[in-house]
């Protein structure tokens, strides 16, 4: 196991009775004896870079801001997009939302009709579920395998999901709630496919930015090729990087501007736009936040390799591949004797909120979600309560 922190660390004092706050949806959800490991939000706090530009800008002003689009923001998202090899992209190819989920939301209704079959690899950030259900299209669950290598796409499967009605792929990369970073060969067989069976393809990249020392190289899904960039939306945003989530931002954008325009299109008058703070924000973090994210980086993966190592001693017969990206453990009790209800068990038996399986698509009862973005402290309390609940001690 790699350790790489003091035992000073600040994230090390983070303290459950400043987080349970009517603003935190995270700890106040359940009772205050539960420790809460779901929703993907950090326990850290904001970096220093952004509360300064957030205090200045509110000393300013809190007008109308530029609403359409911050030329500011877009050169310094270009720039950043472009140092991560996704080059070339042009303002007029960039859109900005007022979080990564509405996103989701216009690329299925600008890209696939009613009755349109969309795919997805599950387990599934629910919301890839729910874009396509809510408005009347079907969604063709594709599941990852595990293997001892790690959760891998299932081509065949893929393949045989089809159909003439299949307009759309939607890849998370990196994936939640695996963690994987798809590899330059993953990413090229999906781009194949998705070129063969011409279909559009969203590329939801949000966690791009918490990769671990560790992960396969990072390759946007549209930087492979002129015609796999030509049929891709990409969507990004600060939020999981930073821990914004409540200044709501996100961005659309393809080299294939009509796409984003499409998109915009569809929900035009529906979707809003991001707040001005949510602006000065996403400035101010790609400006300045560049050492915070660094230091967070290494807190995460430490945590997450006394995870794996706890689950290695404790909990042996849990299949778990550590992930490569974020802060999300997916683990699987479906051998617990209540894995029909294993979310509320643990929840009532241990007093740790997770994120429950069937929500991450079909055939998923059994499994749960871990967020370990908090201290080492309430992890480890986290890992014993479930260690201690799972056995039966
Ligand atoms: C893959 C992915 N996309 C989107 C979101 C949510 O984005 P937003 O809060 O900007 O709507 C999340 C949050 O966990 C996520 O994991």
């Amino acid at each position: 196991m790699t350790d790489t922190l003091s035992s000073a660390h600040p994230y090390d004092n983070v303290l459950p009775d400043l987080l349970r706050h009517a603003d935190n949806m995270k700890w106040t959800k359940y009772g205050q004896d539960v420790l809460p490991l779901w929703v993907a939000d950090m326990d850290f706090p904001v970096a220093p870079a952004i509360l300064d530009a957030l205090h200045q800008r509110l000393e300013r002003s809190l007008g109308y801001y530029q609403m359409m689009g911050d030329p500011d923001l877009k050169a310094l998202l270009i720039d950043k997009l472009g140092r991560d090899g996704l080059t070339g992209l042009k303002p007029e190819g960039l859109s900005f939302l007022p979080g990564v989920v509405p996103g989701l939301y216009a690329a299925v209704q600008g890209l696939t009709e009613p009755g349109d079959e969309v795919l997805i690899f599950t387990p599934s950030y629910p919301p890839f579920l729910s874009a396509v259900t809510d408005h009347g299209r079907v969604s063709r669950e594709v599941p990852l395998r595990l293997t001892p290598q790690g959760y891998e796409l299932d081509m065949p499967a893929l393949e045989g999901a089809v159909t003439s009605r299949t307009k759309l792929l939607m890849l998370c990369h990196p994936h939640n709630p695996t963690g994987r970073v798809w590899t330059a060969d993953e990413l090229r067989e999906l781009a194949d496919f998705a070129a063969r069976h011409e279909l559009y393809v969203v590329s939801d990249e949000l966690h791009a930015d918490l990769r671990f020392s560790d992960a396969p190289a990072f390759i946007p899904f549209a930087s492979q090729d002129d015609a796999t960039a030509q049929r891709t939306v990409t969507l990004t945003g600060p939020c999981k990087t930073y821990n914004v989530a409540g200044l709501g931002i996100g961005a659309m954008l393809s080299h294939n501007a009509e796409l984003v325009a499409r998109l915009e299109r569809s929900v035009k008058g529906i979707m809003g736009h991001p707040g001005g703070l949510s602006v000065t924000m996403w400035r101010s973090a790609l400006t300045g936040g560049a050492q915070w994210r660094t230091q967070t980086l290494a807190y995460l993966q430490a945590n997450r390799d006394f995870l794996a190592q706890f689950l290695a001693s404790e909990l042996p017969s849990v299949p778990f591949a550590a992930p490569q990206a974020t802060y999300l453990a997916w683990l699987d009790l479906r051998g617990h004797p209540r894995a029909a209800d294993i979310q509320q068990f643990l929840l009532d038996e241990a007093r740790i909120a997770l994120n429950d399986g069937p929500t991450f698509g079909q055939g998923y009862q059994g499994f749960v979600r871990l967020n370990f973005a908090t201290s080492r402290e309430l992890l480890q309390d986290g890992l014993e309560r479930l260690a201690g609940a799972v056995k039966g001690l």
